[in-house]
Parts: structure tokens; sequence; C-alpha cells
């Protein structure tokens, strides 16, 4: 089996020490860096926005997974390629018009994930599956680090993984929400390709050792 993708999440870095984190998650085996962008609306908190990521996005040399938790976000599409995005990912709750949405991430140069909320079931994706580079599956509810994993991503995981073999899609399965070494081996194990993890790493007494963990979990 092969290692997972590492992407921690900025949002539970430190923000009075934003450098020196960010100067660890480079010198670290992390893989990418998740950016978690909120508005308020579609979820109940706000994040951060383009001014101060501007400056994340300068200081990190990680590819940039970009986690998008606002509505209509095809209207922020080139100020997330601006950032030198590699992975932008929407929620399929947000997106009316989700095979445009994709089209037009795709076509601004970036490869194109979709989000789904813990109660939404894999079973929605499967007729666009195969234009998806990722699915990023919610195991909590999005708005906030540091929740607890909801089990039952497991059962979507499985169902997602069937989907893709079947299908021949070549998308990336990545779990976000509550994810630690504990969860991240029943996650690795269930077929996901990537890990997000927030507190794990953040709040890790010594995160480039996390990251190692989690990385050969
Ligand atoms: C939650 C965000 C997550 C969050 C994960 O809405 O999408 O990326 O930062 O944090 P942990 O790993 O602490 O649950
Ligand atoms: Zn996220």
């Amino acid at each position: 089996m092969s290692k997972p993708i590492i992407s921690p999440s900025l949002l539970s870095a430190n923000f009075l020490k934003l450098q020196e984190d960010l100067e660890i998650i480079n010198k670290s085996e992390a893989d990418w860096l998740h950016i978690d962008i909120m508005d308020g609306v579609f979820v109940p908190n706000i994040s951060f926005g383009f001014p101060v990521l501007k400056y994340v996005a300068e200081a990190c040399t990680k590819p940039l997974d970009v986690h998008l938790m606002i509505v209509q976000p095809e209207k922020f599409i080139k100020e997330v390629k601006d950032l030198g995005t590699m992975m932008m990912n929407v929620h399929y709750e947000t997106c009316t018009h989700l095979h445009r949405v994709i089209q037009q991430i795709k076509d601004a140069g970036m490869q194109a994930g979709v989000t789904l909320n813990p109660a939404t079931p894999v079973c929605v994706l499967k007729d666009i599956i195969s234009e998806l580079d990722m699915v990023l599956l919610m195991s909590v509810n999005p708005g906030f680090g540091g929740q607890k994993f909801i089990p039952q991503t497991l059962n979507k995981l499985k169902d997602l993984r069937e989907m893709i073999d079947s299908t021949g899609s070549h998308a990336l399965i990545e779990v976000d929400g509550g994810v630690n070494l504990e969860v991240g081996k029943l996650l690795v194990d269930g077929g996901a390709d990537a890990l997000v993890a927030g507190n794990a790493v953040f709040k890790a007494p010594d995160m480039v050792d996390m990251i190692h963990r989690l990385k050969n979990i």
C-alpha cells in the first residue's frame, strides 16, 4: 500500500507565528497545505481571505489544496488560481451547476475536487466522477477544526472507493475532519489516498514528527 498524501490544515495554525509554522510544514514530509476558506453563510464560521492567503502562498513551498466552504465558489476561481493553487475543492452542496464549475476550474489550469458534507451520499457523484481529480469526504460538519470524527465516513469511503475503482476514475479520495493517527489508519486501510489533519498536526508537540507518523501510518 502506498503512503498517504498528508495535507496539514492551516486553520489550526497559530496565526501569531504563522511564518514559523509554515517553515516547519515546508521542512516536513507534508505533501500539500490544506487551506479552508469560509464565508459565514455556507458554514457558521469565517476563516481567512485572499489578502492573508497571498502571504501564506508566498511562504509555503508545498502545493496548495484549497477547500472552499463558501456559496457561489465559482465567483472566486481567479482569486484561487492567482494563489498558485494546485487543487481547488468546491462543495457539492454549494454548486447548482456542478459540472460547469468543474470545467471552469480545469479551464483555469487547476485540478478540480468536489467535497461532500457528512449527510450527502456518495451516489450524487455518479455522473461526474470521471471528470474529477479528487473527492473530499467531510468527516465532520464543516466550519471548525478540532471536532470528532464521524464514523459513518468509513462506510462512505467504502462506497466511494467502489465507485472510483469500478468506473476507472482517476480521482483521489481525501478525508477531512477529526483525523488523528488512530482514525488515519482506518481511513488508509479503507482506501483513502489523502488525509487532512488540522489539530492533530498543529497542536502536536513536534509537528514534523507527527507528520512523519501520519505519513507512515
Ligand atoms: C473543517 C475544515 C477542516 C479542519 C480540520 O471545516 O474543513 O479542514 O481544519 O481540522 P481537524 O483536523 O482539527 O478536524
Ligand atoms: Zn478542510
